[in-house]
């Protein structure tokens, strides 16, 4: 059974007091606590196991080497990807995106082509996007969102043309909370024969995904959002995409081999396989351990699981939140098309006044523009605060938090 109280035992972080009062974390958009399973793994693997790995012969080596294999492996499962040729490691899902950007974009976009992103997409599926259009002279084309936040369906349907190669766009938007229908918008994307890029951050820690069902190109997410550490995440991509695209780091482990030819002073360089030939020098493998060790995690309580409780939390807050006269909460309302992110503001205070006050109560949010200046642009608002819950949070950790809201409410 999904029991949130005694999924907290697992998460030393949450029995700290802040400012004399229990700890309430409500911003795992940002990142999300981890368990002891997951700090126990990283511990062991730098007590017992730590050595490079692909390289040396000697145990340790063996045992990193197969330790971050089976990471690339259970992260393969955990998204229905067909094997670890697909499961490109990286450093988050910013790094990810860079990666199809410079690997995929360098080569295959030119003067002409556009590239379509929504207009809710985090920065680090919009900047790269910029910087490249910039060097290659393609346009980037923003799909409008409708005022609550979903996604205007017909403005997509009308930018398709034979000019778009890429189709970018987030699986769950991170201020919204809204879940874009990615199944419809790959198929509309292969019949005009452009590619799709998925932004998984929020999606992949907190609901169930198949790419195979999804049936979208590439995905990106990162480690730290679902329970793993910083500094590691993943591209999936369709094999037959990542063996026709080039690296877009060089270096050691992402190469067979480097001949030098004395008569020209020239090296000739072929590739790794997939899916090493992405991952250049030294990789982040106690990352990997901790990765695989959350997912490990995700998977025994079920993603199903999460997802409901998740959803519930969110209706709640919403349901709650009508209690406070001065709260305006944002976008959809209904979890069947959002999910486990509330943005809000309390009319007359700033949003970053608002989430150091609640600070005082041991209350942490997210303030500001959470990375998406444009939705914020496109929603008319000058910032937002932003609730967002996780497998550990509870009704009461809401009440809590809505009576202190009302309590603000009250003093002003
Ligand atoms: C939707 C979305 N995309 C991308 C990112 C960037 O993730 P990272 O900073 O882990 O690379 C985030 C982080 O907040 C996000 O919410």
């Amino acid at each position: 059974m999904f029991d949130p109280y005694k999924i907290r035992e697992d998460f030393p972080i949450l029995k700290r007091k802040i400012n004399n009062h229990p700890l309430i974390y409500f911003d795992n958009a940002a990142t999300s606590q981890k368990p002891k399973q997951v700090i126990e793994a990283i511990k062991e693997y730098y007590e017992l196991h730590n050595a490079n790995v692909h390289r040396a012969v000697h145990t340790l080596s063996l045992e990193a080497t197969e330790l971050y294999e089976s990471a690339h492996e259970e992260t393969a499962k955990f998204i229905g990807a067909e094997s670890i040729e697909e499961i490109i490691f990286t450093k988050g899902t910013t790094e990810a995106i860079n990666t199809v950007a410079y690997s995929w974009g360098l080569r295959n976009l030119k003067k002409g082509d556009e590239v379509l992103v929504t207009l809710m997409e985090h920065h680090s599926n919009i900047v790269p996007w910029e910087i490249l259009s910039k060097i290659k002279g393609f346009k980037v084309r923003y799909i409008d969102v409708n005022k609550d936040g979903t996604l205007n369906q017909q403005a997509l349907e009308e930018a398709l043309s034979p000019k778009v190669k890429m189709v970018c766009v987030t699986h769950v938007s991170n201020v919204t909370g809204v879940i874009n229908d990615v199944r419809h918008i790959a198929k509309l994307a292969h019949e005009n024969n452009a590619l799709i890029l998925v932004d998984g951050a929020q999606s992949v820690p907190h609901i169930p995904i198949n790419v195979k069902e999804l049936d979208c190109d590439f995905l990106a997410f990162s480690g730290h959002k679902m329970l793993g550490p910083t500094g590691i995440g993943v591209l999936y991509g369709k094999r037959e995409i990542l063996e026709k695209m080039e690296p877009f780091h060089g270096g050691g482990e992402m190469i067979r081999e480097v001949s030098y030819n004395p008569k020209n002073q020239s090296c000739k360089i072929t590739w790794n396989d997939l899916p090493w030939k992405f991952e250049a020098g030294t990789p982040n493998i106690c990352g990997g351990v901790g990765l695989m060790s959350a997912i490990k995690y995700l998977k025994n309580l079920g993603m199903d699981n999460a997802k409901a409780h998740e959803c519930a939390l969110t209706e709640y807050t919403i349901k709650r939140l009508q209690e406070c006269e001065k709260v305006r909460v944002y976008g959809p309302k209904d979890t069947k098309v959002k999910c486990g992110i509330v943005p809000f503001n309390l009319e007359g205070f700033d949003s970053h006044d608002l989430a150091l006050l609640l600070d005082t109560y041991g209350i942490m949010i997210r303030s500001g523009f959470h990375c998406a200046q444009p939705l914020h642009q496109r929603l008319e608002l000058k910032s937002s605060a932003r609730a967002s819950f996780y497998i550990y949070n509870t009704k009461e950790e809401i009440d809590k938090f809505v009576e202190v809201l009302k309590e603000i409410e009250k003093s002003l």
